[in-house]
């Protein structure tokens, strides 16, 4: 295991990894992902989240042909995330077609009480990021997925999810693949988008 990496180190690097080797990754690092998502805030701290560490390759095999189903049909709708930029759908087509390969799958859930909105997601969200953040410290790879929820019933039914329960985010886990690196991102800048005291 690396040693932890400075926290703003960990933000500016923390790229989305698609490219996964099959190895097994260790329980006690899966643990660690799961602390760190348990370490974030939610509304009124409910912590009403539960994460399905999805290790059994049947389940992942079937989890994978789900995201597969769903990611094509996504895939001639993102025409534009193709001409502006190749390399990231490239890497998303890719993992439509492999991300049941990946040796651990993270479903990150949110229970409610009947019907969700963006506070809800709000309470779900800064746990994934804390996932990803820890991924990237610990020189894991990760990226946050949502293809799946084109067909969230079968995803619940696949796992018996209770009704009051909804899946967030899919999380494909695993070291990187030979080639693949963290690195600097691209976002942009803080003038473009800090607006002082009126928008
Ligand atoms: C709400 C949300 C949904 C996303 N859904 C998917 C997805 O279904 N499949 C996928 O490959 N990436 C998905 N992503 C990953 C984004 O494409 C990625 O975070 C973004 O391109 C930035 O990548 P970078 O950190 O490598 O610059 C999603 C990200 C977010 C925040």
């Amino acid at each position: 295991m690396s040693a932890d990496i400075d926290l703003f180190e960990a933000m500016n690097t923390q790229r989305a990894i698609r490219y996964l080797k099959p190895d097994p990754v260790p329980d006690e690092m899966i643990t660690r992902l799961i602390d760190a998502a348990t370490r974030a805030p939610s509304g009124t701290n409910q912590q009403r989240w539960s994460f399905i560490v999805v290790r059994d390759s049947e389940l992942r095999g079937k989890l994978g042909d789900i995201y597969q189903k769903a990611g094509r049909a996504a895939i001639p709708r993102l025409q534009y995330v193709e001409a502006e930029n190749k390399r990231l759908f490239n890497s998303a087509v890719y993992l439509v077609d492999h991300l049941g390969e990946a040796p651990v799958l993270i479903l990150a859930c949110i229970e409610h009480g009947g019907s969700t909105t963006l506070t809800t997601g709000a309470s779900i969200y800064p746990a994934v990021q804390n996932i990803l953040l820890a991924a990237r410290a610990m020189d894991l790879g990760s990226v946050l997925t949502t293809f799946h929820k084109a067909y969230e019933d079968e995803v619940k039914n696949l796992l018996g999810i209770p009704d009051n329960v909804e899946t967030a985010a899919l999380l494909p886990v695993g070291f990187l693949a030979e080639g693949v690196s963290y690195g600097p991102i691209k976002r942009r800048s803080v003038d473009e988008v800090l607006h002082l005291d009126r928008w």
